[in-house]
């Protein structure tokens, strides 16, 4: 197997990570990064099998987990009751509870306002130059994350600057610093959310919080802390990837200078081409609970492995000649939101931001374009956008 060596926090390699991954699939399905000391699936065909394989999971086995240091405490506490850091036979009893909850009908009424939304926010665009990513990108998906829930939308603020905090816990090269703003920021989450699900016990309304409360009491409990895992867990995923995938979405479409398609079938393949191209997250791990041959390596129980998603998502194989945009290409399955037994619950939901936001944004916008070439942060495996400076006159 060949080894690679490259920081995740090198500039050039934050900047554009698709060159090494171009070199990795070239040298197999499976490859050694050293950095990170793991086995990393590369193509489409490993990523996706590794994906649906139940003989792998993101739960750490028993002899793996690593004491859990003092400080830390209060972050984990959270962390043991979602549904993404669990397998059997707690994943699929919260994630059918939620489930649940989080209707197709739910999720459809939420078409008119994301669409109002993206006009109100367009109607408030300021005059010159200005940042698309604050002005547009973080605020659809945290407001509708709000309204979904039934958390007030005065909230947006504080909601944005928790989830910033606590995903900075995943990132390459986290520090003491950023550990300490993960727990602060955990610790008031759950203050709120607790006296949030509260209050709903009290005066359910229309919403999510309220239907996963009555999923509890209809014989197949949710336990408090479960509930508040699970909303906390829907707030930050609900909206991380939803921003940074608008922001690498609209770069991508300005740089190209991509003639967007406003019937419902060029949408729906624009938005899928922008997220198979340059998705927000790039990289999950799976645990191995029993011993299997994948693409030639036999794995070991207790052995990890890194599943490179925007890696599988330019696969020549799978799409012909994977690292060009083609928003006219037949839709196939990418990997963005994963697949098997984890696949992305929010799915339906931020495709459905990305098609109503995008042709608004363009046909009211025709003259958006970019004011200067906008900077990747370094958060990897996040994959988004410093700021994504426009000028839309
Ligand atoms: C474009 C935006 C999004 C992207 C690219 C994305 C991506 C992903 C991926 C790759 C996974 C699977 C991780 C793994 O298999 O290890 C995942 C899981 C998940 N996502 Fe998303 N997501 C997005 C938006 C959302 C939204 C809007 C919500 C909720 C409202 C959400 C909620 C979740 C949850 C709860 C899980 C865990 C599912 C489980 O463990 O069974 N995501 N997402």
């Amino acid at each position: 197997m060949q080894k690679f060596t490259q920081s995740a926090t090198d500039p050039d390699f934050v900047q554009n990570p698709y060159p090494l991954y171009t070199r990795m699939r070239a040298a197999g399905d499976l490859v050694f990064w050293s950095d990170y000391d793991l086995i990393c699936a590369t193509s489409h065909k490993a990523v996706s099998t590794l994906l649906r394989d139940r003989r792998f999971g993101r739960e750490v086995p028993a002899d793996k987990r690593k004491p859990i240091p003092d400080h830390l405490a209060p972050f984990y506490a959270v962390e043991a009751h979602s549904m993404l850091e669990l397998e059997r036979p707690r994943h699929p009893r919260l994630r059918g509870l939620v489930m649940r909850a989080f209707t197709s009908r739910r999720i459809k009424e939420l078409a008119p306002e994301i669409e109002a939304l993206t006009h109100q926010l367009i109607d408030e665009f300021p005059r010159g130059g200005f940042d698309l990513l604050t002005a547009f990108a973080q605020k659809i998906p945290v407001v509708i994350i709000c309204r979904l829930l039934g958390v007030p939308e005065t909230m947006w603020r504080e909601l944005l600057e928790w989830s910033n905090a606590m995903v900075m816990m995943y990132q390459a090269g986290r520090t003491r610093e950023m550990e300490d703003k993960a727990v602060r920021a955990t610790e008031e989450f759950v203050a709120f959310m607790k006296g949030y699900v509260d209050e709903r016990r009290t005066t359910p309304a229309d919403d999510l919080i309220s239907a996963l409360i009555s999923a509890e009491e209809s014989g197949e409990k949710l336990s408090t802390d479960e509930l508040i895992t699970t909303c906390i867990l829907l707030l930050n995923a609900g909206h991380e990837a939803t921003v940074h995938s608008i922001g690498n979405a609209v770069k991508t479409i300005l740089e190209r200078d991509t003639k967007v398609n406003f019937t419902p079938e060029g949408i729906e393949k624009l938005t899928e081409e922008t997220l198979r191209i340059d998705p927000p997250l790039h990289m999950f791990t799976r645990w191995c609970y029993e011993e299997v041959e994948i693409c030639g390596h036999v794995f070991q129980p207790g052995d990890e492995v890194a599943l490179l998603l925007a890696s599988a998502n330019r696969d020549d194989n799978t799409w012909a000649d994977g690292d060009r945009f083609d928003p006219t290409r037949e839709i196939l399955t990418n990997t963005s939101f994963g697949a098997g037994a984890h696949f992305c619950i929010g799915a339906p939901l931020a495709r459905m931001e990305l098609q109503i936001a995008l042709p608004i944004l363009f046909e009211r916008c025709p003259n958006l374009a970019l004011a200067t070439q906008p900077n990747y942060a370094d958060i990897y495996h996040f994959h988004g956008l410093k700021a994504l400076p426009v000028t839309a006159t």
